[in-house]
């Protein structure tokens, strides 16, 4: 018999330190110390999933708001952020169960959902219907729009009731760290 595994849900505001250490713990080792101080901060301020064994998290996800320039728009995002799941808990449908709910959060409060991919976050997230991005990425920077070339290739969106032209340019307001 496996372990039973419980997802909540809850926004960063409710959830208590325990919760907030085993994050931030499980991240850095499902992201084996690649996690930068940033990378933690994107993932707060918004609504978090979480899978717990008994004590013991096993997943993270989170999805927080940022603005995305598309078509002349400046679209409201739902921008899922800190994906992983413990590497001894893969490929057992947490990660898909924890996207779920947040895609839930997405068609209920957002024009759009977006997301930066890792290659092994790529074909989980192309296996969940998300549209890799084929046109050029840019953000806007307090020195002006600048082109981000290297996340070019690496952005996923989930469509809802706005249209997206995914041949077109995704533009993400400014933030310190990676910007997607
Ligand atoms: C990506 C990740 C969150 C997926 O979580 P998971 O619990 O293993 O995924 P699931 O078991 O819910 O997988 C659901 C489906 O997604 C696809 N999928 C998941 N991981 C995959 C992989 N490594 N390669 C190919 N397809 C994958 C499969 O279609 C899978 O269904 P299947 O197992 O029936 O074939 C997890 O592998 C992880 O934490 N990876 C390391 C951190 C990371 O890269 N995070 C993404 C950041 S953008």
């Amino acid at each position: 018999m496996g372990a039973v595994a419980d997802l909540h849900i809850a926004h960063t505001a409710d959830l208590d330190s325990a919760a907030i250490t085993a994050a931030r713990a499980l991240l850095g080792d499902v992201f084996a110390g690649e996690m930068t101080e940033d990378d933690w901060e994107h993932a707060l301020g918004g609504m978090h999933a979480l899978v717990w064994e008994g004590p013991a998290l096993i997943g993270h996800a989170s999805v927080i708001q940022r603005r995305l320039l598309h078509g002349g728009r400046a679209l409201r995002a739902g921008y899922v952020e800190a994906v992983a799941v413990r590497a001894d808990r893969q490929r057992r449908g947490h990660g898909a169960a924890m996207m779920a709910a947040l895609e839930r959060v997405l068609r209920g409060a957002y024009d759009l959902g977006a997301l930066g991919a890792t290659d092994e976050g790529a074909r989980f997230y192309a296996a969940r219907g998300w549209q890799l991005w084929r046109g050029p990425s840019s953000a806007l920077t307090p020195a002006g729009l600048r082109r981000t070339p290297d996340d070019d290739g690496a952005i996923y969106v989930f469509e809802l009731a706005v249209p997206l032209d995914t041949a077109g340019e995704l533009t993400c307001d400014w933030r310190d760290g990676d910007l997607w």
